[in-house]
């Protein structure tokens, strides 16, 4: 059973959706304006989609987006499947799978709050440097390096490898080392994570976010 298969009820919320939907609208302007002009449809994928909650939003942002998500949690993908019946969204397309198939597909591959639960991260970026076409785009959101990252994560979720997040210089090297070329890693903003405390209070507790980003040119 995949570690998220136990939690996957945890992302079934207004506020994750919500949260969803600010990643989606931040993450649109870094994709490469030349992809989108040049392209008349874009083939994306989506690692480690889970529920969808990035995946259908960005979907609603450009037309000639068609998305690809995979998961290797069939719990998340039954509801991202649920959620694309529901409200019939088109040109996403939820799939229970570890590893992308076929390659040289597609002309961005994103990842938002996953690279810190990967233990062999220059694996999972091969995988997705080999699922780029040539001048592909890779995009990558996580957690910023702090220590309250570690404070907040540590304890609380056995499924993590990076507790504390990445620091830029981290990324930087992570997307270089696996063959990303113009790699740029850049500010993404503060977003809010809920937490419950011992005494069962929500706190939201704010987190720094960085995004990386480079491309395939061979
Ligand atoms: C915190 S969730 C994030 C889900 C989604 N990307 C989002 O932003 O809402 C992390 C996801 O990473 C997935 N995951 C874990 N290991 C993975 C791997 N090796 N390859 C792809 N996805 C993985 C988990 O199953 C889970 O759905």
């Amino acid at each position: 059973m995949a570690a998220f298969d136990k939690k996957a009820d945890k992302f079934i919320n207004k506020e994750y959706a919500e949260q969803g939907k600010t990643v989606a609208t931040r993450l649109f302007p870094f994709i490469n304006e030349e992809i989108l002009k040049n392209n008349e449809k874009v083939n994306i994928l989506d690692m480690g989609c889970g529920v969808g909650a990035v995946t259908i939003p960005l979907s609603l942002l450009n037309p000639k987006f068609i998305i690809d998500g995979i998961d290797p949690s069939i719990k998340m993908i039954e509801y991202f499947e649920k959620r694309v019946k529901e409200e019939k969204v088109e040109r996403v397309f939820p799939t229970f799978q570890a590893e992308p198939k076929p390659e040289n597909k597609y002309n961005i591959a994103y990842t938002t709050n996953v690279l810190r639960y990967i233990q062999d991260i220059s694996g999972f970026l091969k995988q997705i440097y080999d699922s780029l076409v040539k001048d592909g785009q890779i995009l990558i959101v996580d957690y910023e390096k702090s220590e309250k990252t570690e404070i907040f994560h540590t304890k609380r979720d056995s499924a993590l490898f990076y507790p504390t997040g990445f620091s830029k210089e981290e990324l930087q090297k992570l997307l270089i080392d696996a063959n990303f070329k113009d790699v740029k890693v850049l500010d993404f903003g503060i977003i809010e994570k809920r937490f419950t405390d011992k005494d069962n209070k929500v706190l939201n507790i704010p987190f720094d976010f960085l995004v990386a980003t480079g491309f395939k040119h061979d």
